[in-house]
């Protein structure tokens, strides 16, 4: 597959609340139990977007979405603006073929520039897939949360994987640089 990372853009949506549906159905990534509608994708985007936060779009050589993936707050308090968590769905037909991760290494060097300094995947159902595409970018394991979801009637771990980005925790950060002017 020849793969193009970009920006996503608005068009994207239709296509981005189709891939994710299908996860909130059938997967364990996500503990939503019922698919959010294009409305409310749209909001979720435009949400992050105007907020500066990396979303990014992996087309195919047709322009069809093969995945997508973008950063987030992981909470919202401001001491901890300097950490953003990923997170990252491809659809069922593109697994397996190097989309995971060239998406999350395209986020990596976003966030990394934009100024953030530790980055999250909170992995919902300790997913082995996902645990190998973050192992694959240099994640290392953070701490599992045993029995923290319920979902097609089982009890599910949640997995933390934490990478440092650029100078990491050994230098302060720039105050004045994105993301210090967040929340
Ligand atoms: C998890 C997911 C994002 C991985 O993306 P992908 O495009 O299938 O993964 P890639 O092809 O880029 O593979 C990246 C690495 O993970 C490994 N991997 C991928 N799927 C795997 C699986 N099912 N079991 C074990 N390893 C797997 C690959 O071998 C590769 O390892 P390498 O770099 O050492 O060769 C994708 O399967 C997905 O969307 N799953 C459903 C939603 C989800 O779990 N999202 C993650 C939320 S945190």
């Amino acid at each position: 597959m020849q793969l193009k990372i970009r920006d996503l853009n608005p068009g994207d949506l239709p296509s981005v609340t189709s891939i994710y549906a299908e996860a909130v159905k059938n997967g364990t990534a996500s503990y939503e139990i019922v698919a959010p509608d294009l409305a409310e994708m749209t909001g979720r985007y435009q949400a992050l977007h105007s907020k500066g936060y990396p979303y990014l779009a992996a087309v195919d050589e047709t322009g069809a979405l093969a995945g997508y993936a973008y950063a987030s707050a992981f909470r919202t308090r401001p001491a901890y603006r300097w950490l953003v968590e990923d997170s990252i769905y491809i659809d069922p037909s593109a697994r397996g073929r190097g989309v995971g991760k060239a998406l999350l290494s395209e986020l990596l060097s976003r966030c990394e520039s934009l100024g953030f300094r530790q980055m999250v995947a909170v992995i919902g159902g300790a997913s082995e897939a996902s645990m190998a595409v973050h192992r694959s970018c240099g994640f290392e394991l953070a701490g599992r949360l045993v029995g923290t979801g319920f979902k097609h009637g089982l009890w599910l771990d949640t997995v933390f994987m934490q990478k440092s980005l650029g100078p990491g925790n050994a230098t302060t950060p720039d105050l004045a640089a994105f993301p210090g002017t967040l929340a």
